[in-house]
C-alpha cells in the first residue's frame, strides 16, 4: 500500500484493554486454550477460533491482537453474518468515488483499514459461497481491488476468524470452501464450552457480580450454597454469555446482598448429553434445534425473552429459526 494510501487509524479501530491476563480462567481445557492463543499470539500465523456461542472467541481475538507485534495498530471486526452479498465485497475492499451512484467519496475497506494490524473476521461460518470466493484470494494474497477500481492494493494484515458453528460438516456438505478453510486453518483453537469448564462458574460468576455492583448499583456479595449448586448443575447451552444474562438478572431481581436459588431464571431443556438415545438423531445441531424449540414455546415465542435465556444474540436466534425450519405452534 502506498503511502498516500495508508488509512486514518482512529482510536475506534483499537481493540481496548482485553489481555490473556483480563480473562478469567480457572480450568484445564480453557487455560489449554488460552496458552495456545498465547504461544500464536507472537508469531503472525492466521488463526481460527472454533467454539460454541458466547465460549469467548471475540475477547481472545482481541487478547491475541494485544498481545502481538502489531498491538499499536488496529484491530479491525467484521461480522460476516451481518454484512448483504451485495456489500461484502464494498465493505471489505472499499470503493473508489463513483462506484456506484451514490458513491460521492472514497471509502476504503476493512482489509485497508486494518493495515499493519488484525483484521477479525467473525462468523465465517455463515459467509456466504459468493463471499468466500470474494476473500479467498484477499486471504490468500493480502492483494484486493477497491470496488470501481483498477489498481490492485496491497495490505500487511494478520487474520484472525471464527465460528460457533460446526465447519466440519459445513465442509463435508460443501456450504464451505474447502480451500478457503485450509487458508483459515493454519493454526486452530478449540475454545471448549463452559460445561466442560465447571471450576470457571464461580469466579466468572463472582465477576459479573462485581461488574454489576459497578454497573447498576446492586449491592450483592454472595452466592447462597443451593444457587451456586444450581449454577454448576446447569448445562449452559450459551456458555459464558448465558451465566453473565443469569447472573446480571439475579442480581438485580435479589432482595438482599446474596444471590437466591429463587432468583436464578435458568434455559430449561435437556442438555446437549443428557438425551440420548441410541437410535436418535445425536448430532449436535438435532439436540440444539430441539432444545431452541422447547425454549421459545415456553416463552410463547417471546424472541426477545428466548435470546435471552438462551444467552444468544437474537439475529443468531432468528438465523437458527429459519436454519432448524421451527415453526411456531398453531
Ligand atoms: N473468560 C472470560 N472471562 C470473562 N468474561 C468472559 C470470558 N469469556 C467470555 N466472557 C464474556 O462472555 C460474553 C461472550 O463472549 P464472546 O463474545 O467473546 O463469545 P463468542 O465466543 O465470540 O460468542 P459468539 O460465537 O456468539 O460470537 C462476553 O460478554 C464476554 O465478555
Ligand atoms: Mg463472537
Amino acid at each position: 500500500m502506498s503511502v498516500q494510501d495508508q488509512p486514518t487509524i482512529t482510536s475506534a479501530y483499537r481493540s481496548v484493554g482485553v489481555t490473556f491476563e483480563s480473562l478469567v480462567c480457572n480450568s484445564e481445557p480453557f487455560r489449554e486454550a488460552i496458552r495456545l492463543a498465547a504461544s500464536a499470539a507472537g508469531k503472525d500465523v492466521s488463526i481460527l477460533l472454533l467454539g460454541e456461542t458466547g465460549t469467548g472467541k471475540n475477547l481472545i481475538a482481541q487478547a491475541i491482537h494485544n498481545a502481538s507485534r502489531r498491538h499499536t495498530k488496529p484491530f479491525v471486526s467484521v461480522n460476516c453474518s451481518a454484512i448483504p452479498d451485495s456489500l461484502l465485497e464494498s465493505e471489505l475492499f472499499g470503493s473508489e468515488k463513483g462506484a456506484f451512484t451514490s458513491s460521492d467519496k472514497l471509502r476504503r475497506g476493512k482489509f485497508e483499514l486494518a493495515d499493519g494490524g488484525t483484521l477479525f473476521l467473525d462468523e465465517i461460518g455463515d459467509m456466504s459461497a459468493i463471499a468466500q470466493a470474494k476473500v479467498l484470494r484477499a486471504f490468500e494474497y493480502r492483494q484486493f481491488e477497491r470496488v470501481g477500481g483498477e489498481q490492485t492494493l496491497h495490505t500487511d494484515v494478520r487474520i484472525i476468524a471464527a465460528t460457533n458453528r460446526p465447519l466440519d460438516s459445513l465442509l463435508a456438505t460443501g456450504k464451505f470452501r474447502e480451500d478457503l478453510f485450509y487458508r483459515m486453518n493454519e493454526f486452530t483453537i478449540e475454545v471448549p464450552p463452559l460445561r466442560s469448564r465447571k471450576p470457571e462458574i464461580e469466579p466468572l460468576a463472582q465477576r459479573f457480580i462485581k461488574e454489576c455492583n459497578e454497573r447498576f448499583g446492586t449491592h450483592i456479595k454472595s452466592i447462597e450454597p443451593d444457587a451456586m449448586k444450581k449454577l454448576q448443575a446447569h448445562s449452559w447451552p450459551g456458555n459464558v454469555r448465558e451465566l453473565r444474562a443469569v447472573i446480571k438478572r439475579a442480581s438485580v431481581a435479589a432482595p438482599g446482598e446474596q444471590i437466591r436459588s429463587d432468583d436464578l431464571r435458568l434455559s430449561v431443556g435437556p442438555t446437549p448429553t443428557d438425551e440420548v438415545k441410541p437410535d436418535g438423531d445425536l448430532s449436535m445441531s438435532s439436540v440444539e434445534a430441539k432444545h431452541i424449540e422447547k425454549v421459545l414455546n415456553k416463552t410463547g415465542w417471546n424472541k426477545k425473552e428466548t435470546s435471552g435465556l438462551l444467552g444468544i444474540s437474537r439475529p443468531t436466534l432468528d438465523r437458527k429459526i429459519t436454519e432448524y425450519n421451527l415453526k411456531k405452534p398453531d
